[in-house]
């Protein structure tokens, strides 16, 4: 039997991951250690590989079958365009993609003014106003702290990631329209899909059993 081997976004989606497969019986106690520099873990019981990597580089690891199976957002997975295949929603690290700013922004995006966009995920914000909302914009590319750009005047609005909210909301902000729900996937390569079917099929129901219905 070959490795079937998994790509882990790291950090928390990692860990909760791993506590997720924990339920199923799978088990990666080498991961478990704080203090280890390996870069890849091995389960030889049930010949499975597991490492971790940066979330947007997990879709090209499964794309180019370096790795079987990926577990990574779904804001990653569309920012990232990978021929990969989603197969399963994990039910946790629910969040949503919005456009937001101040209040008084809603305007610019309901007359259709030529607007400045700062996001982390450019291809997304660009497949939003440019393929659903028709909405010619202009779109500035950051990597982290994006609600500062409405607020020191680097942009009209932003595209990112809102949770709690809370971020929004302790800096004058709102949620301005919603783009889509976002949470954990299970993604997989195309190859492999068709060669480890049969494991690759169990993963999923047995992870199905243990997802609750209303997270799913
Ligand atoms: C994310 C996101 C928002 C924040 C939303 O940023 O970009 O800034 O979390 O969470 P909230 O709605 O619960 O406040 P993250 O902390 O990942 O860091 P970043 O700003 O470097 O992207």
């Amino acid at each position: 039997m070959r490795y079937l081997t998994f790509a882990l976004g790291k950090g928390r989606l990692a860990k909760t991951t791993l506590k997720l497969f924990e339920q199923i019986g799978i088990t990666c106690e080498e991961m478990k250690d704080k203090d280890t520099r390996k870069l890849i873990f091995v389960n030889e019981e049930l010949k499975l590989r597991f490492f971790l990597a940066k979330g947007p580089d997990v879709p090209t690891y499964v794309e180019y079958g370096a790795a079987d199976i990926g577990i990574v957002g779904r804001d990653t997975i569309l920012q990232e365009g990978r021929n990969i295949y989603e197969v399963l929603d994990l039910g946790f690290g629910k969040c949503r993609m919005c456009v937001c700013g101040y209040a008084s922004a809603k305007d610019l995006l309901e007359h259709h003014e030529q607007i400045r966009v700062a996001t982390k995920y450019p291809k997304i914000a660009k497949d939003y106003f440019y393929n659903k909302k028709h909405q010619t914009v202009e779109i500035i590319k950051l990597n982290g702290s994006i609600e500062l750009a409405p607020i020191v005047g680097l942009a009209d609005v932003i595209v990112d990631i809102v949770e709690t909210g809370s971020t929004l909301k302790e800096n004058g902000l709102v949620v301005l329209e919603e783009i889509c729900q976002l949470s954990a996937r299970m993604v997989v390569n195309p190859v492999s899909m068709k060669l480890e079917q049969e494991r690759v099929s169990r993963l999923i129901s047995d992870l199905r059993s243990v997802i609750p219905e209303s997270d799913r």
